[in-house]
């Protein structure tokens, strides 16, 4: 019985029971292919991305994200007053993510490359792009670069994957792909 004390104290230099070499050498390599299921899908799911990660202050984050929405904002979203913002193909876009929103709204160009720069001003959050299932995680002090190119033109949304409190069902974003 596990509650009562062993008998004899110095487990470890008893010898190994057969069914615990079993149990082992399951455990061993069934991590293994776990451990190449996360290679495998890189490779050939083209959903887990390669992807760069940089500090940076929520302050600064912001900043450049303001900038970039003061530079090429297109038009505002219905009357929710939240930017549409169109970046030249080939810059680098940011993301807000916060309590709860993505902000602002992005509309690429297809079959364009932009440097996708994600981070969160307050804490973590995460990025499911939908319906592609391209999902990142977005921490505060951190920034998430990703080399994105659409290649088929709608409209994509964003929803927050990671709890985040109340409003969490509501972090929801947008990004319009055109011609
Ligand atoms: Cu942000 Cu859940």
């Amino acid at each position: 019985m596990a509650i009562t004390p062993p008998e004899n104290k110095l487990w470890w230099k008893e010898p190994l029971h057969r069914m615990e070499i079993i149990w082992i050498t399951i455990a061993f390599l069934w991590g293994l292919v776990m451990f190449s299921t996360m290679i495998y899908w890189h490779i050939t799911g083209e959903q887990n991305l390669s992807n760069e990660a940089y500090r940076i202050t929520p302050d600064a984050f912001a900043e450049k994200t303001e900038e970039m929405a003061e530079a090429y904002t297109v038009r505002e979203e219905g009357d929710t007053g939240i930017p549409v913002v169109r970046p030249p193909p080939g810059s680098d876009v940011y993301l807000i993510a916060r309590l709860w929103e993505w902000w602002p709204i992005l509309e690429l160009e297809k079959d364009q490359s932009y440097r996708l720069h994600l981070s969160s001003l307050d804490w973590q959050h995460g990025f499911s792009l939908q319906p592609t299932n391209i999902n990142l995680q977005v921490h505060p002090n951190y920034e998430m670069v990703v080399t994105l190119t659409p290649n088929e033109t709608g409209e994509f949304g964003i929803v927050c994957n990671e709890f985040c409190g109340i409003g969490h069902h509501q972090m929801l974003g947008k990004i319009y792909v055109v011609e």
